[in-house]
This record gives structure tokens, sequence and C-alpha cells, in this order.
């Protein structure tokens, strides 16, 4: 029995969809747990790249079932088009499974969202979030407030046209919107086409586990995009944490046998929010240049910067993170010296090493307090073969000692390591380092 859980450790986007798509090869069941279109998980597969928005990368592999799950808010238009897209290319090759809890995000969300951000930016252009504007905030709100439509409801039309009426009524804000016969018809459809995957997920789950079969949880956005323990209003509105992952899967905490925290050597971030050690300079440009950092939905250009301990350690302990995947590390390949910050100064003179502060506006004022690490060499592709087929042994001693410094600081040894973007460059350390440390929160000495 193995429940593994896959969660971002920064503002999204550390190449989780790669670290999945690596672990997966050994799983049977890959779950999304939360989001919708919002998230981008891209794969460079031998075929090409593919970049997966609402479905689990385990529809990539034969013999594995992608389940995009109950935590889910799903835009099935775009959903139906994933699918297309992957069959057309050869490369669904899994299976699939959609859970019947999961809701629908319809166009009136989509509507809501951008009429949200833009009634924000008037009150104050600093206020406005810069969501992707897929409606994922609306689709939650009404999901909580009990007005939302489940992917299950879309199959009924007697329910899906009642709840449709009853979320309409509360939309009077929004103008021009299509009416709610035509969405109802066209959902519907849609959902017909569909429904050979639609199903209760979580008991096809369970009788998995009690199999001894393999599961991957794989959390979209990040923690720090976390509704509550996020930048504060600068988040999603899901919970992609490890206990977010459970919610959103329908999975109990004692299953869980792993919780992975992925994050790239450096960091990046989409969309507005406090990011301290953002880098506006030649060097964030470089960044963004040389790992190609845009929004894999939007196509955003991101912010760059550089590795922040505090926000490590506050992922850390709040996912419970067993192990640490640590990407894009052949990015800063060349590099002289690497920057790393290991806490803030606050206004108030405060420092802060291991808790993030709760409001925004303290973070997004507090100054990074920098080491500066010995860069090690490009990683070119003999290295990358030499790292392949060696693993830690072939590490540059820099590197080594740059990824040390991380499991030490943030009490989780480094076990998996990306250095370039193709599938197969991705690699299981063994051992660890930083092995032999406890789970993140046991080794807090807070
Ligand atoms: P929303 O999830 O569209 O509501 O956007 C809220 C914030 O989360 C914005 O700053 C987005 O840019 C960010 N965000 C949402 N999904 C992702 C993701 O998959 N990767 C990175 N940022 C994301």
């Amino acid at each position: 029995m193995s429940v593994t859980v896959v969660i971002g450790a920064q503002f999204g986007d550390e190449a989780k969809g790669k670290i999945t798509d690596y672990l997966a090869a050994n799983a049977r069941y890959v779950v999304r747990t939360g989001g919708g279109p919002n998230a981008g998980h891209s794969i460079h597969l031998p075929e090409g790249q593919v970049v997966l928005h609402q479905l689990s990368c385990g529809v990539l592999r034969s013999g594995t079932i992608g389940v995009s799950g109950p935590g889910m808010v799903l835009q099935l238009a775009k959903l139906e088009q994933e699918i297309a897209d992957l069959e057309r290319r050869g490369l669904f090759r899994g299976e699939l499974m959609i859970s019947d809890r999961a809701h629908a995000l319809l166009p009136v969300h989509e509507a809501e969202d951008a009429w949200e951000d833009e009634l924000r930016a008037r009150v104050s252009p600093a206020a406005a979030l810069g969501t992707t504007r897929m409606g994922i905030g609306p689709a939650y709100a009404d999901r909580a407030s009990r007005f939302g439509v489940r992917i299950a409801d879309l199959l009924r039309p007697a329910v899906l046209r009642e709840q449709l009426q009853i979320l309409y009524a509360t939309k009077g804000h929004l103008g021009n919107l299509p009416p709610a016969e035509t969405v109802a018809g066209e959902l519907a459809e849609i959902a017909g086409r569909l429904a050979p995957y639609v199903r209760p997920t979580e008991p096809v789950l369970w009788q998995a586990i009690a199999r001894g079969e393999r599961l991957l949880l794989e959390g979209a956005q990040s923690a720090l995009l976390d509704l509550d323990f996020g930048t504060y209003p600068f988040v999603t509105s899901s919970h992609p944490t490890s206990a977010g992952a459970l919610v959103g899967s329908g999975i109990a905490p004692t299953e869980v046998t792993e919780v992975i925290g992925v994050a790239k050597a450096y960091a990046t971030r989409v969309g507005s929010g406090p990011f301290p050690t953002e880098d506006t300079g030649p060097q964030g440009e470089f960044l963004r240049r040389t790992g190609g950092e845009r929004g894999a939905s939007t196509g955003r250009p991101r912010r760059c910067g550089w590795l922040d301990l505090v926000m490590l350690r506050y992922a850390a302990r709040l996912n419970g993170f067993t192990s640490l995947a640590i990407t894009k590390v052949d990015v800063l390949g060349g590099l002289d010296e690497i920057p790393v910050s290991n806490q803030y100064v606050l206004p108030d003179g405060t420092t802060v090493q291991e808790v993030l502060p709760t409001y925004a506006d303290d973070l997004a004022r507090a100054q990074p307090v920098y080491e500066r690490f010995e860069g090690w060499p490009e990683i070119h592709a003999r290295l990358k073969e030499r790292i392949h087929h060696e693993g830690v042994r072939a590490l540059p001693p820099a590197l080594r000692r740059y990824l040390e410094h991380i499991a030490a600081e943030v009490g989780v040894p480094v076990e998996y390591l990306g250095y370039g973007p193709q599938r197969e460059e991705t690699v299981r350390l063994e051992p660890a380092l930083g092995a032999g440390r406890r789970s993140a929160v046991s080794a807090w000495t807070g």
C-alpha cells in the first residue's frame, strides 16, 4: 500500500507535472485533487511537449488511470478539448475517471472572475489579484455557498435546470450572461459525451488501496497559493496543500505514506502578490529567459527571483513534507554565484525564518537576507548522461552543497532532482541528500 502526495512548495510552476510524471511510472492511479483549467502541468515526452490542465498525468501511461478528482472545478468544454488533443496526438495511453462530485466551472464563473478583479482594480490597482480569469474563485465560492452544479448534476436534466435557475438568481450584478436554458443544454450535451468517464471515484481509490496498489495525488498550484495559508488575498480559492489533496480525493490521512514537496532551485510567481526574493533586474530576466518562465495556462511572463528558505520551511511544516524534489537546477548552471534567502527583516526590524507574516503587505515589505553560494558548471549533455546513470556521485560538488544546504535548512531530505526539461532528466538520489532527517514537522525546533 502506498499513497504519495506531490505538492508545490512555492508559488506554483515548480515542475510538479514533471515530477509526478516520473513517479507515475510506478503508480496505478494518479489523482488531480484541486484547481481546474488554471493549472498547467508541462511534461516533455519524446513525442513533444504536453501541457495538462484538467487531466492528471496518469492518462499518459498505459496501465495507469488518471483521475480528475472531487476537489476540482472542471470546465467541461476545455476538458473535452484536452482529451481530444491528446487522442489526436496518440498520447492518451492510460485511462480516465472523472469524479461525479467535482464541480462544473460555468461561463457565469468566467464572467464573474473578470468582474471581480476589475472591481478590485477600480478600488485600488494594487488590490487586483491577477487571477487567471478562468472562473476559479467564483466556482469555488458557489460550491461553498451551495449554489454550485456538480458533474453528477449535469447528468440529471431536472436537477441541472433547477440548480442553474437558483445560481442565475444570485448573479444579477453580471450583465449579458448566456441564457440559463442554453447553458443547461450545452452542458448536458458535453456531460453526456463524457458520461462514460464519470463515476464516484473515491470507492475506486479505496479499493485500489485495499488491493495494495500505488496511488499518487497530484496537487495543482502550490502551498503559498493556499486559500488559508498562502499570501491572502493573493491566492487561489482551493487548498493546494497535502491536507487539501486528501479532501480533494476522499482519501483518509492515515493512508498517506509520503508527501513530496516540489521546489525550483530558484523562485517564480505569476500574478500579483508579495514575492520578497523577486529580482526585477537583469538576473531575473536571465532566469525568465533561460528557464522559459511563462505561465503554462495563460502565457503570462513569470516574475523570477531566488530561492526563499523561509517559504520552503513554512511549506514543509504546513504539508509535512517527507522529502523534497528540487527542479530546474540546470537553469542556474554556469552562474558564478547564487543568492539564497535564509531569512527576512520586516520593516519593524524583526526577523522571520520559519513562519510567514499573516499580512501580505508585511511580506511585500520584507527584506530578504541573502547567503551567496558558489555556482556549478553548466549541466551539458555528457554530465546529464552521468547524472542519469550515477545519480548523487555525478553531481558537481557545488550543486551538491547547494542541495545539502536546502535539506539542512528545511529539515527535509532532497530525494529527487530535475536537471532538464525532458522526461528522463529526473533522478532519484540514493541516498537522499540529508537522509536520516525526520519529517518536516518533527524536525522543527521553532
Ligand atoms: P486563480 O487560481 O485563477 O483564481 O488565480 C489566483 C492566483 O493564483 C493568481 O496569481 C494566479 O496567477 C495564480 N495561479 C493559479 N493557478 C496557478 C498555477 O497553476 N500556477 C501558478 N500560479 C497559479
